[in-house]
């Protein structure tokens, strides 16, 4: 799907990022663009950008991929908790989460409390295009992609839904979505 290009001028995205006082945490399914766009909309409001997945494996010294074969998906998600309300306590600007996050229900409540949360939804034919790009998705072993895609999109849609800002994101460009991201915050400030 494509979308719509916001038209804001560098001043009037100036002036709402000073608004903004509270970390942006971007939600979504695996090849939603959350760290793409993440970096674009940093960048577009001069603030800084991370990832919390690759924050979990700098606090675990392991991939994702290493966290699910050795500990299980349990203790990746507890990880994950800590490690993003750490990232929340330190402010940064842009906050990109790994698919599941926002489905866990300590995570979610500490995101919809402390952060502006974004849900970025794409189509389940575009994510499967993109994730099938890298190999490092642990869930997307075990079966069908697309399968798995879209069975997580719909038990996880409902979890999602809760994120106060949703945008769309297809066969745009990522800066386009950026740029929406920042018109719906104006929009919800
Ligand atoms: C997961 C998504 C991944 C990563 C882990 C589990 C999920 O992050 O956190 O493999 O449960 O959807 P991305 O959404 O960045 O791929």
């Amino acid at each position: 799907m494509r979308c719509e290009t916001a038209a804001l001028s560098q001043a009037e995205i100036g002036a709402i990022a000073r608004r903004i006082d509270r970390p942006i945490v971007l939600v979504g399914l695996m090849g939603a663009g959350k760290s793409t766009v993440g970096r674009k909309l940093a960048t577009l409001l001069q603030a800084d950008f991370i990832d919390a997945d690759e924050a979990i494996e700098q606090a675990a010294a392991l991939s994702v991929a290493e966290i699910f074969e050795r500990f299980g998906e349990a203790h990746f998600r507890d990880g994950e908790r800590r490690v993003i309300a750490r990232l929340i306590e330190e402010r940064h600007g842009v906050i990109a989460t790994g698919g599941g996050a926002f489905v866990d229900p300590l995570t979610r409540s500490l995101i919809l409390e402390r952060t502006i949360a974004v849900y970025i939804e794409c189509d389940v034919a575009t994510l499967v295009e993109r994730t099938a790009r890298r190999d490092h998705r642990p869930l997307l072993r075990s079966g069908d992609p697309a399968e798995i895609l879209g069975r997580l999109q719909q038990e996880r849609a409902p979890f999602y839904a809760e994120a106060p800002i949703r945008v769309l994101s297809g066969g745009g460009h990522q800066r386009d979505t950026a740029l929406q991201i920042i018109e719906a915050i104006d929009g919800w400030l």
